[in-house]
């Protein structure tokens, strides 16, 4: 047997190639509240019940007290409780299986209570790429309505004008990720409720930062979204996100049991076990929920609420810094501590100021151009980003990253290459093919990408979607060892 010290330094190696997941620098991906001592209670608590199943609840009844304080002190912040309120909810392993649980209940609802065959989910085109992977997965055909081209939220009579009888759920953000803003969460719930129809609230990355944020007189409320609002009947909200827990913790919340059942999976026609499954997993770790549990004490709400007040802050002062910076601006009106920041100057592409950023050890997420949002950067002020002078440091590297893109100008797409791109037809591409498309793109035979990727970044939001959707699992299966 190996020594343990050996193999936890090549663990250390691995990891050196990494983004960093502390201090603050890197924008997306990792939510630090910048306080030590969490992460090494997280961990002892992580550990404490690792090896506990949640599969079983009735052998293993920690989880089930675990999982309801957890789920009541989500629905206590987010508009769960109060009169005539039976809210219920469920723990899962992130905000993409909270969104999956929450299409399939609604999918279930339909067909069980209104007969609905063919469903339907009413989409704004700024829902999480999650709904669209709950509706490949559970065969629920999407409506796409468009958002305003200027401040990117959806408007309730375009959802309106997309409900039929076979829409089983309309989404909403809070806030989308993209682009930070809230959805008119009560107008399109009060459209869907109009028509029978379930409204799922997406808070998955906002709705712990907003709810706390509330609760600090001194700052701006956020706009109405939660469960207390009329018409809205389940909302999801990572707890790995601005709960600054462990990786694979999310509630799921439901306006009552009723519905919640229609998500479960029991079966006992099998010579095993009998099966009860709340959520997508089977087997299941305890390790993320008692490691969310135990954050959750130790901030407690007035810790939580102080965190929001500091990334509110810090997001005011990064939004006023950007708008300083000639060339940049921040797209739509960001009501959560999320930030999209798009050029105005044709000679200055996001993409390259990204890997400015990158070789400054910044990471800021590019998000490629759609619809009416231009390509992007994608910043999350998480209390890490909101300590010491970190936005201060930000803005001045940024500020200097700038003029250095401008000078290198954006990243060249070859025209005659797009236009030949755009004959292929995605589904009928042979693997050669797309090995042809990809170098062409700049990815290596065993799906290296470049350290500078605005010029792939540039060229893949040239294509249209289908091909970059048959694209991108090539390049990963080429990473993962397949060709
Ligand atoms: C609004 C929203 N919904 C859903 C998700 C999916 O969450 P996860 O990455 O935890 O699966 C995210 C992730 O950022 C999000 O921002």
């Amino acid at each position: 047997m190996d020594g343990g010290d050996r193999i936890l330094e090549r663990l250390a190696q691995l990891r050196a190639g990494d983004l960093a997941v502390r201090g603050g620098r890197t924008m997306a991906y990792v939510y630090d509240a910048g306080l030590d001592e969490l992460e090494e209670l997280a961990g002892r608590a992580h550990a404490a019940l690792a090896g506990v199943n949640g599969l079983d609840m009735t052998a293993f009844p920690s989880v089930v007290t675990l999982e309801n304080e957890v789920v009541a002190r989500a629905a206590e912040l987010l508009g769960g409780t109060g009169p005539g309120a039976r809210t219920v909810g469920t723990f899962t392993s992130g905000g993409t299986e909270s969104c999956l649980l929450a299409v399939l209940t609604a999918r279930e609802h339909a067909r069980r209570t209104r007969g609905v065959t063919a469903p339907e989910i009413v989409l704004p085109t700024t829902a999480h790429a999650a709904f669209h992977k709950a509706a490949h997965l559970f065969g629920l055909r999407v409506v796409d309505v468009a958002v305003d081209p200027d401040t990117y939220r959806v408007s309730a009579r375009d959802i309106a004008a997309a409900l039929t009888e076979r829409t089983a759920l309309v989404v909403v953000s809070a806030p989308s990720y993209a682009h930070g803003v809230v959805d008119p969460v009560p107008e399109a719930a009060a459209a869907a409720a109009a028509r029978g129809v379930l409204c799922h609230v997406d808070a998955c990355i906002g709705g712990w930062y907003l709810g706390h944020r509330r609760l600090a007189a001194d700052l701006p409320a956020p706009p109405p979204f939660d469960l207390g609002v009329p018409g809205v009947t389940s909302l999801s909200v990572d707890l790995h996100k601005y709960a600054y827990t462990p990786k694979g913790a999310s509630v799921l919340l439901f306006r009552d049991a009723e519905l919640r059942r229609h998500g479960w999976f029991a079966h006992a026609a099998w010579p095993g076990y009998p099966v009860v499954n709340a959520t997508l997993q089977g087997t299941k770790s305890a390790g993320p929920l008692a490691a969310a549990w135990a954050v959750i004490q130790h901030v407690g709400t007035d810790g939580y609420t102080d965190l929001a007040r500091r990334v509110h802050l810090a997001t005011r002062r990064l939004v006023d810094g950007i708008g300083r910076i000639d060339g940049l601006r921040v797209l739509g009106e960001p009501d959560a501590s999320l930030v999209a920041v798009a050029s105005t100057d044709p000679a200055l592409h996001p993409f390259v100021v990204a890997d400015e950023m990158r070789l400054r050890g910044w990471y800021l997420q590019p998000q490629p151009a759609f619809a009416d949002s231009p390509a992007n950067l994608h910043l999350t002020v998480t209390a890490a980003v909101a300590g010491g002078d970190r936005i201060d440091e930000l803005l001045t590297e940024l500020a200097a990253a700038v003029p250095r893109a401008r000078d290198l100008g954006p990243p060249v797409v070859d025209p005659a290459l797009i236009e030949l791109a755009r004959t292929l037809d995605a589904a009928a591409l042979t693997p050669d093919e797309a090995a042809l498309a990809l170098a062409a793109a700049g990815v290596g035979a065993d799906g290296a990408l470049p350290a500078r990727m605005a010029p792939v970044l540039a060229v893949l939001q040239e294509l249209p979607p289908a091909l970059t959707e048959r694209l991108l699992p090539e390049v990963v299966s080429r990473l993962y060892g397949g060709a």
